[in-house]
């Protein structure tokens, strides 16, 4: 399952990705807001909290720059929260991190280059092997 949110400066990037969403029938959950000024960390903490409910659950947060919602998300224990704003990074960020949530800034990131993050970042896996070992060296920072 997928989880998106966002607070009031990433709400128009969230209507583009829900309908990228949409168009590609992915089951989501949209946790808020409406568009109405809201605090992110609440946001971010609500996203992740569901993220966590499954290995296989990710998530998607936006806020006017994607950095605080980031900040955030990364110090709830189990979250790889990756800040993207390129595609390179989106790809990687699987591939390497196994990164759950990615964050985009919505006034800093178009909708165009912000969907194909985004697509990148659902259809790509974790490589583990040597990036599985660094994964767990970042497990044991959260203790
Ligand atoms: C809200 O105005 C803005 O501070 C927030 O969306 C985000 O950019 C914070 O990092």
């Amino acid at each position: 399952m997928i989880y998106i949110g966002c607070d009031h400066g990433g709400y128009v990037l969230k209507s583009a990705l829900r309908a990228y969403l949409d168009d590609n029938g992915f089951e989501y959950t949209d946790m808020g807001c409406d568009g109405e000024p809201v605090d992110y960390p609440d946001i971010a903490e609500a996203v992740c909290r569901k993220v966590l409910e499954s290995e296989d659950n990710k998530g998607i947060l936006l806020c006017g720059t994607g950095i605080g919602i980031s900040m955030a998300a990364n110090k709830i224990k189990g979250i790889r929260a990756a800040l993207c704003a390129d595609w390179y990074s989106a790809k990687y960020t699987r591939l390497h991190n196994d990164a759950n949530v990615i964050c985009m800034g919505g006034r800093t990131i178009g909708a165009g280059s912000a969907v194909e993050m985004l697509d990148v970042f659902l259809h790509t896996d974790f490589e583990g092997g040597k990036h599985a070992v660094r994964i767990n060296k970042i497990k044991k920072l959260e203790d």
